[in-house]
């Protein structure tokens, strides 16, 4: 079959690698018509991760199942699905907690596993024209039959939920102020999110226009960092008090205000001074334990120099980590049958598998308006 395989720093390739092949009893083989690049691709194809070249990527994934294993009870042939990025095993301590992020089965050393992703485990991205899913009673949520919605319930597979989780992580309530930093796909389903949660008044904060006006358009308040000290521009507007709950969809790659270099941990300081006293802090953005390509040595070590005596000054709490996508997948799949929901506005581009190296090109410089692709390897 066709695939997205990575080659080196900044280079994929759609080359023919192995079908993936039912390997245990509760395995499905999903045929994928719809799976999209992610910010956290960006990070292997910049060559800022451990993945060696030959791995196939592809974590956010929607299909129709194609072959069901023996063990299978509530999965059939046909049935079209949408898998959570993380693979998890259902029945461990941390996923029947609810914590199938950090599922300590499928990746043993590790908490945590993913399709297609460096240090997350064996198993094979989807950018590609088929994916094996194992533990499928428990990864595969069901869709409505067809292809209606396609391009929301793809985005059920990791950025919906993600953003959800920044929510949740920062405990955002009806009638909370939020302050989102960053306009990626992330940060504008967080605001999303927010505002589907009851947020009274959501901030994004970032430089990109096309991002900024997305922002706009669903409803929150654009702030450009590049014109302005973010944290007075939304003190500005919350009566000087700064907003109830913040949410960091940017991660270690944030960038410096007005120069053209990064400070990882910018954002983090940012929120701390955004956020009011008693406040809470939601980051999903990344943050790594090692980055070859951090600015200087400390950054390099995962350590970044967080105000941590301002954040106990002035009682926040915080919470960090990847999304449990399972905890969320299913109300959120039904917030989008029933119309109240729409993620799908996130989405700058459908293309077919072969443009996937374009894509990665152009998405990684942020450039013509690409915000999230969607591919279509059947098409
Ligand atoms: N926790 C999880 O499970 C999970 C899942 C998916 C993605 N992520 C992470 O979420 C983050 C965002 O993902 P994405 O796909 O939206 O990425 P993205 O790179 O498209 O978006 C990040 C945005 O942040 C903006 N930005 C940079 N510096 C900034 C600053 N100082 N202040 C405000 N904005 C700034 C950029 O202009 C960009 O628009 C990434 O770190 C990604 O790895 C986490
Ligand atoms: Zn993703
Ligand atoms: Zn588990």
């Amino acid at each position: 079959m066709r695939a997205v395989v990575y080659k080196g720093p900044f280079e994929v390739a759609i080359e023919q690698v192995e079908d993936p092949r039912i390997q245990h009893p509760n395995d499905v083989i999903v045929r994928v018509t719809s799976t999209a690049i992610c910010g956290s691709d960006l990070h292997m194809y910049e060559g800022r991760t451990a993945a060696e070249p030959g791995i196939v990527f592809g974590h956010e994934n929607l299909g129709v199942i194609e072959e069901v294993a023996e063990g299978v009870t509530s999965l059939s042939r046909g049935d079209r699905v949408v898998m959570p990025f993380n693979v998890a095993c259902g029945f461990c301590k941390n996923c029947t907690a609810g914590f199938t992020g950090f599922c300590v089965t499928v990746n043993p050393g590790f908490a945590g596993g993913a399709y297609g992703y460096v240090a997350m485990g064996p198993f094979v991205g989807g950018q590609a024209e088929y994916v094996r899913v194992p533990y499928a009673d428990f990864n595969c949520l069901k869709l409505p039959e067809g292809t209606e919605k396609e391009t929301d319930f793809v985005l059920l597979a990791d950025i919906f939920p993600t953003g959800y989780h920044g929510n949740e992580l920062a405990d955002v309530r009806p009638g909370d102020t939020v302050a989102v930093y960053g306009g990626g796909p992330v940060g504008l389903m967080a605001a999303y999110s927010a505002m589907v949660r009851g947020a009274s008044k959501v901030f994004v904060v970032d430089r990109v226009t096309e991002r900024l006006q997305k922002a706009e358009e669903i409803g929150a308040v654009p702030i450009n960092f590049a014109e302005g000290n973010p944290v007075e521009q939304i003190r500005e507007q919350t009566a000087g008090e700064g907003t109830d709950k913040g949410i960091d969809a940017v991660g270690y790659q944030a960038q410096a205000r007005g120069e053209d270099r990064e400070e990882p941990a910018t954002v983090l300081n940012s929120l701390v001074e955004t956020v009011r006293p008693t406040g809470a802090l939601g980051i999903p953005g990344l943050y790594v334990p090692r980055d070859p390509g951090g600015p200087d040595e400390s950054a390099k070590q995962g350590m970044l120099m967080v105000s941590i005596g301002r954040m106990f000054e002035k009682g926040l709490r915080m919470g960090t980590g990847q999304c449990n996508v399972k905890r969320y997948n299913r109300h959120l799949r039904d917030l989008i049958i029933e119309g109240r929901a729409q993620p799908s506005f996130v989405v700058s581009h459908e293309l077919p598998l072969d443009q996937a190296p374009t894509a990665y090109e152009k998405f990684d410089k942020r450039i013509e308006g690409y915000t999230k692709v969607v591919l279509h390897p059947h098409e």
